[in-house]
């Protein structure tokens, strides 16, 4: 290996004996990546973190594209629980134990996580008979520091003795300022404090009704010299037929991409102000992005491509019956278009799906379903056919192709030598 080695540019060389020393004397891989750094050069510049905001109407996916599993610790929780320390609910610390549970109570791996903060629209201000806000406006104020950076200590109820992993294990190496406090002496860590300068959070909700607020803002007077027509807003989402200036100074404009812009595109510090929140907390919210809502063509994809996509599940759980379910394409396209008007987003999808396939659920078993989009449409029953129907069946399925193919004339031996194989 150093033969090898030597026969490199210096600098290569360099890199290589570090590799591979890091190699043969840390059984961790990453711990090189923390080392501290020499006291001689200078202090490298420190990067902050920038939190986020994500708004979409419901069942865009905010949640589900966040709920992945990545290298770092990750946690979401629901805003809707947390009240103001001293009230019955969770205190907003909460979230940064769920972290340290995530992280296997690594220090200083849940410094460094991801808390995701979902609903985070239903802590805005409200009126309350009381005059105390506890579950909006206080949490508000509780989120200042937790955001911001603050040392945060977290008591763990002692039931975590049948963890097979070690109570600390520390991947990250110096630059890190906290440390467990409290160790009894039978080696367990009761008291944790986690500094959460370090810990991106990432809000998301769906702030119904903001869109109309920014509406309010942008759209000029409908009446009088150079007034406009107002957009109006639908209850699906946020759809406008705005002025493509007002977009232009967001990132990712150009010409082709202006369609898919929405109001909510638009939103400033003040139209988050007007939904109730306090400025302290927006100021510490760097990042608002708004997600468009689905379009028939993302739902017609949702609903057929994924590994785990809901035709596919409907198709498992017949088989179970034991039946064949088939969709034609125009059928599936039809239940996008219908989902798409309901105004949930994607989780309109299964409730399409259960009235469409009621009946044949109600009638089942039989060997094949055949669903038509006539029958999405409510104008025709779902079509049963016994075994010899594979056929029709496949008749049925090519004529409500979406794109259809070229024929390509099998020779009606081979379909009947075929058919006869099968026992169709
Ligand atoms: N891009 C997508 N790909 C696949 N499935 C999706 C996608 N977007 C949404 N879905 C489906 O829609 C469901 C609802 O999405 P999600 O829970 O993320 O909605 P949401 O935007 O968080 O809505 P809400 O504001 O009501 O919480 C998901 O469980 C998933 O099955
Ligand atoms: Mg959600």
């Amino acid at each position: 290996m150093l033969n090898h080695i030597q026969s490199l540019p210096r600098c290569h060389q360099e890199s290589l004996r570090h590799l591979n020393d890091a190699r043969e004397t840390e059984e961790d891989p990453y711990e090189s990546l923390y080392q501290a750094e020499d006291p001689s050069a200078p202090e490298p510049v420190k990067v902050d973190k920038s939190n986020m905001l994500l708004i979409g109407p419901t069942g865009v996916g905010k949640t589900y594209i966040l709920d992945k599993k990545i290298n770092v610790p990750f946690s979401i929780c629901d805003c809707n629980s947390f009240t103001q320390a001293g009230y019955i609910g969770q205190d907003v610390e909460s979230c940064i134990e769920r972290l340290l549970i995530e992280s296997n109570y690594d220090i200083k791996a849940t410094e460094h996580g991801i808390v995701v903060l979902d609903e985070f629209d239903k802590i805005a201000r409200r009126e309350t008979t009381t005059g105390r806000d506890v579950g909006g406006e206080g949490v508000q104020q509780a989120l200042l520091k937790l955001v911001e950076g603050t040392k945060v200590t977290i008591n763990v109820k002692d039931n975590r003795s049948s963890r097979s992993t070690p109570p600390i294990t520390t991947n990250f190496g110096g630059g890190g300022s906290s440390t467990a406090q409290v160790t009894p002496p039978g080696g367990k860590v009761d008291q944790f404090t986690i500094d959460t300068t370090n810990i991106l959070f990432v809000f998301c909700g769906a702030f119904v009704g903001l869109d109309k607020s920014v509406l309010r803002r942008v759209a000029k007077p409908s009446v009088g010299f150079g007034g406009k027509v107002e957009g109006r807003t639908t209850v699906a989402g946020t759809k406008q037929a705005l002025p493509q200036e007002l977009f232009s100074h967001l990132p990712h404009y150009t010409a082709a991409s202006a369609p898919s812009f929405t109001p909510l595109d638009l939103t400033t510090p003040e139209d988050l102000q007007a939904f109730g929140f306090i400025p302290e907390l927006i100021g510490r919210l760097h990042n608002v992005c708004a997600l468009s809502p689905l379009s028939t063509d993302d739902l017609f994809r949702i609903l057929t491509e994924p590994r785990n996509s809901l035709a596919a599940q409907y198709i498992a759980l017949f088989e179970t019956y034991p039946s064949r379910l088939n969709f034609t394409e125009k059928a599936l396209y039809a239940i996008a278009e219908r989902a798409e008007k309901s105004g949930t987003g994607a989780r309109a999808l299964k409730m399409e799906m259960e009235r469409v396939l009621a009946e044949p659920m109600f009638d089942a078993p039989m060997p094949h379903v055949l669903i038509t989009e006539a029958c999405v449409r409510g104008l025709e029953k779902p079509l049963y056919w016994g075994k010899d129907g594979r056929f029709e069946l496949d008749r049925r399925l090519q004529e409500e192709e979406l794109n259809p193919r070229p024929a390509t004339h099998p020779s009606p031996f081979e379909q009947y030598r075929e058919a006869g194989q099968s026992g169709g």
